[in-house]
């Protein structure tokens, strides 16, 4: 695993000014894409604060990076999935002479990718839409094969920006001229292989002129709405602030709130999604409020396999996460002074001072610079903690699922039905519905 910084991220050039210069979403950079035979991918387990690119070598690094969260979000999870498969295919299964072994072996990838993280639907279609392709094509050469899986790959990092400039279509013919959004977590670009799903809506309709406003809940405890959203909205000029996930309510009692935008992490056949924890109430609130509640997820985060709500796994996850906030910086150019003392620390390996309570902060080596990571703790030491991830907001609450085919409405018992022909997996195995586009 090496790591670039994220100036040398390529960029999509789709938009661009009289001058030529990229405009709003298209200011971004990519999130994860194939170079070289490897998985590049920002990490976005630090942003803003530090801005690097990973190598995934392996499928091992691709898990890592899942599992740290340095790629995180429910359509990014389905491509880094689908690379990481096709970086096991390219680097670590050219001396299987035999297309059984072959295939055992790429069921034993799949099995520890879609281990990494359990709600996120997109994980498992994205992996097991590799396992199908290679059963589908075992009359290949292996070299064949392993060829057809990297083009598999690259091809689902073109078809989810595909989908979400779609779905952002979609999402925006909902959206009145002057509308002030708010939206939860980060289902933008980052989420996904490029422009995301519920941000995807925010920047189709802010190209249409029809966003004053985005209000950004900061959604403790991992932060992606303060550290991801809010730098995307930013670096995309879309108008924005950010707020603590408890003001939303006084918000929309005060009349600042036209519609809800979030994206989803899966949703099962009735309607019931699972998103970022939080989601629920907001869309409690928008209910009592009398405003619009959205899901903007592409038909790849729709689980078929499941009837309800109450069968999506939910993720617990580490209570450091709660008990504590994390902070990372660089000493971009440190003093003589300052690198002589850092040298010295970190000659053999990081260095990790030790504080008591459990504080925590770590420098290391980064060229001719130095990287700080640190987690302070802001609760007592060893409070009990609960610490789910996602939570599940009823079908009733949503007001219409966006997605690239087109807005979904609820019928007349608040129940979804979703037209067949979206490739729709759970985790339990592989289930094909209908054409497999
Ligand atoms: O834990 P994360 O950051 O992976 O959670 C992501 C979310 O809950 C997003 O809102 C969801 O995946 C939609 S992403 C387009």
């Amino acid at each position: 695993m090496t790591d670039k910084d994220i100036q040398d991220a390529p960029q999509d050039d789709s938009s661009q000014n009289t001058a030529g210069e990229p405009v709003g979403a298209d200011r971004l950079p990519r999130t994860i894409w194939w170079e070289d035979d490897s998985v590049r991918l920002i990490d976005q387990s630090r942003l803003p604060l530090v801005g690097d690119i990973l190598q995934c070598d392996t499928h091992e690094g691709v898990c890592w990076a899942i599992k740290g969260m340095a790629v995180r979000g429910a359509p990014a999870l389905g491509v880094a999935a689908a690379l990481g498969v096709a970086v096991w295919a390219q680097n670590e299964a050219g001396e299987i002479e035999e297309m059984q072994q072959f295939l055992d072996e790429m069921g034993k990838v799949v099995e520890a990718i879609t281990q990494t993280r359990p709600t996120a639907v997109n994980l498992f279609w994205g992996a097991e839409r590799m396992l199908v392709l290679a059963y589908d094509n075992r009359d290949l050469s292996l070299s064949e094969l392993r060829a057809l899986i990297v083009q598999e790959a690259k091809n689902m990092v073109a078809e989810d920006e595909a989908r979400n400039r779609a779905l952002g279509l979609h999402g925006a013919e909902l959206l009145e001229p002057g509308s002030k959004i708010l939206t939860h977590c980060n289902a933008g670009s980052l989420a996904t292989a490029f422009f995301g799903t519920a941000l995807g809506v925010i920047f189709s309709a802010h190209e249409q002129g029809k966003i004053e406003h985005v209000w950004v809940d900061e959604t403790r405890p991992v932060m992606q709405g303060a550290r991801l959203t809010a730098w995307e909205l930013m670096m995309a000029g879309v108008p924005c602030a950010l707020i603590t996930d408890n003001m939303s309510a006084s918000i929309m009692r005060g009349g600042g709130v036209d519609a809800i935008v979030v994206g989803a992490d899966r949703i099962a056949a009735n309607g019931d999604t699972a998103n970022k924890i939080g989601t629920y109430g907001l869309a409690v609130l928008a209910k009592q409020h009398n405003i619009p509640f959205y899901i903007a997820a592409p038909t790849s985060t729709v689980d078929l396999t499941i009837g309800s709500g109450d069968e999506i796994p939910i993720e617990e996850r580490d209570h450091d996460e709660v008990t504590g906030v994390t902070w990372s910086a660089v000493l971009e150019a440190p003093s003589a002074e300052e690198t002589r003392v850092f040298d010295a620390l970190t000659k053999e390996s990081a260095h990790e001072f030790g504080f008591g309570r459990g504080h925590k902060l770590q420098v290391s080596r980064k060229g001719g610079s130095f990287q700080f990571d640190g987690w302070a703790r802001i609760a007592p030491v060893n409070v009990p903690v609960f610490n789910p991830a996602f939570d599940v907001t009823p079908a009733e609450f949503i007001t219409a699922i966006i997605t690239e085919r087109g807005v979904i409405r609820p019928d007349a018992s608040g129940s979804y039905e979703f037209p067949l022909g979206a490739i729709c997996m759970g985790s339990g195995g592989l289930h094909e519905l209908g054409q497999t586009t």
